[in-house]
């Protein structure tokens, strides 16, 4: 078995790009459905023409592929060189257009008011250390969707974090692949705001113990800190909308008042 200690988002994210899709149950099947969900959000939130997103967090792709597919221009980066390889050939192997490059969210290679929208999708942001690194990351957001434009971001909603100490068994269940079963669980570690995340890998066909097990933090902020934190740094509108995605989506929009290009 393979452990490996306490990581950056980008060496988690590195070693789990292979594996990524098993996440979920059907890797392809949730590409279509977050893209069409997405697609319908961005539309009434931003019109009709709101067409090129960038999406900072993009993985292996399951929101930016979703949106290709819709005939949205998705621009991608991430932080993680192996995921963005992996949506790059993903992109390929479906006929889709996904331009990508590595950056750091807080820092995109990206003009000041070119997107229509900077989207963040599935709980990417909180694996920033604290709220000062999540307000410039909103900032960065900000400076790349044109007035008009905006930003939307998909995060967990985190109750009160528990007593520190406190471990949550959170399982995704067997999945099987390329003739193989596979089991995923994720432990969470609580300390404070904070919890370390263990995620477990473990050939069911081959053995009873995880061969790899790779671990990553995050910063359990809520959706209503981020939504004041968005209002900051200078997002308009910002709304909180449920039930359309599966998870809580944050929206905010650029305005021309608000739109000094830094
Ligand atoms: C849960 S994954 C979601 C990926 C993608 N949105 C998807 O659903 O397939 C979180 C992503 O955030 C990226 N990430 C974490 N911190 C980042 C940062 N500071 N800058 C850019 N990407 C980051 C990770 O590399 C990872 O790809």
């Amino acid at each position: 078995m393979r452990e490996e200690s306490p990581t950056s988002a980008r060496a988690f994210y590195d070693a789990l790009a292979p594996w990524y899709h098993l996440v979920y149950e059907d890797w392809d099947a949730s590409l279509a459905r977050q893209g069409a969900a997405l697609a319908s959000l961005i539309r009434e939130h931003w019109g009709a023409s709101a067409s090129r997103v960038l999406d900072a967090a993009v993985g292996i792709g399951t929101q930016a592929l979703g949106l290709a597919a819709q005939g949205f221009r998705v621009l991608g980066s991430d932080v993680s060189p192996a995921a963005v390889h992996r949506a790059r050939s993903e992109a390929r192997r479906r006929g889709l257009a996904l331009p990508c490059h590595v950056a750091d969210f807080r820092a995109l290679a990206v003009r000041s008011a070119s997107v229509d929208v900077a989207l963040v999708a599935d709980n990417s942001l909180p694996h920033l250390q604290n709220e000062h690194d999540v307000g410039n990351a909103l900032a960065e957001w900000h400076r790349c969707a044109r007035p008009g434009g905006g930003c939307l971001i998909s995060m967990r909603d985190y109750g009160a974090p528990p007593a520190a100490g406190t471990v949550e068994i959170h399982p995704y269940g067997e999945r099987v692949w390329q003739g193989r079963r596979y089991r995923l669980r994720q432990m969470w570690t609580w300390q404070g705001q904070r919890y370390e995340l263990a995620l477990e890998i473990t050939d069911a066909d081959d053995a009873a113990e995880p061969f790899t097990v790779l671990k990553t933090s995050y910063l359990s902020i809520t959706p209503a800190r981020v939504a004041e934190l968005m209002r900051a740094v200078g997002f308009a509108n910002v709304q909180r909308v449920d039930g359309r995605f599966f998870q809580p989506v944050l929206v905010g929009t650029r305005t021309a008042e608000n739109s000094v290009i830094t």
